[in-house]
């Protein structure tokens, strides 16, 4: 049996994430703006998922979902999806952003792509000489 947990402790998060390809420069502390974040677990314990949410000026960003990668298509990304979206909701936001290196599987889930002209500068990729040169994430939305 699987629970999605709120946690304080960004560390194994970071390294999880890391390990599923996300940037992630900060072990010891979450990424600026955190609001929330969230483990999924095994009944022992062993972290299979996680998610953060956040705030940059004034805006709600869905920001590192990942599932360890044999875990993967069972739903998990989904549920931690949904409880960060669930967060930011109760907080009163109308709409999240994220900045997606699978645009493809947000797009399924109610998802839109912005322009970069229309995304507010709440992004790090934005600045980052390698966006659009040997990365290419694509700034997505969703109403809520
Ligand atoms: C993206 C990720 C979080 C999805 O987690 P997951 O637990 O496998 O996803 P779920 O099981 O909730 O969703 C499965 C559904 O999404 C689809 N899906 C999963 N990964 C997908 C992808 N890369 N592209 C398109 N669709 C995808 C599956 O086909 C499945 O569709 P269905 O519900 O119609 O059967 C996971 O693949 C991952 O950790 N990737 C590496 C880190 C990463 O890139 N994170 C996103 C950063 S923006």
């Amino acid at each position: 049996m699987r629970k999605t947990t709120e946690t304080k402790n960004f560390y194994p998060l970071g390294v999880l994430f890391r390990v599923c390809g996300l940037e992630i420069d900060d072990l010891e502390s979450p990424p600026e703006g955190t609001l929330a974040m969230w483990r999924c677990e095994d009944e022992s314990g062993a972290l299979l998922g996680g998610v953060n949410l956040k705030r940059l000026k004034g805006c709600y960003i869905l920001d590192n979902l990942a599932v360890r990668e044999d875990m993967r298509g069972s739903g998990i990304g989904l549920a931690l999806m949904e409880t960060a979206l669930e967060e930011a909701k109760a907080n009163g936001a109308k709409e999240i952003w994220g900045c997606a290196k699978v645009p493809e599987y947000y797009l399924t889930k109610g998802w839109t792509s912005v322009p970069p002209e229309e995304t507010p500068d709440i992004f790090h990729c934005q600045t980052c000489g390698q966006f659009g040169v040997s990365c290419f994430p694509v700034i997505i939305k969703k109403e809520l």
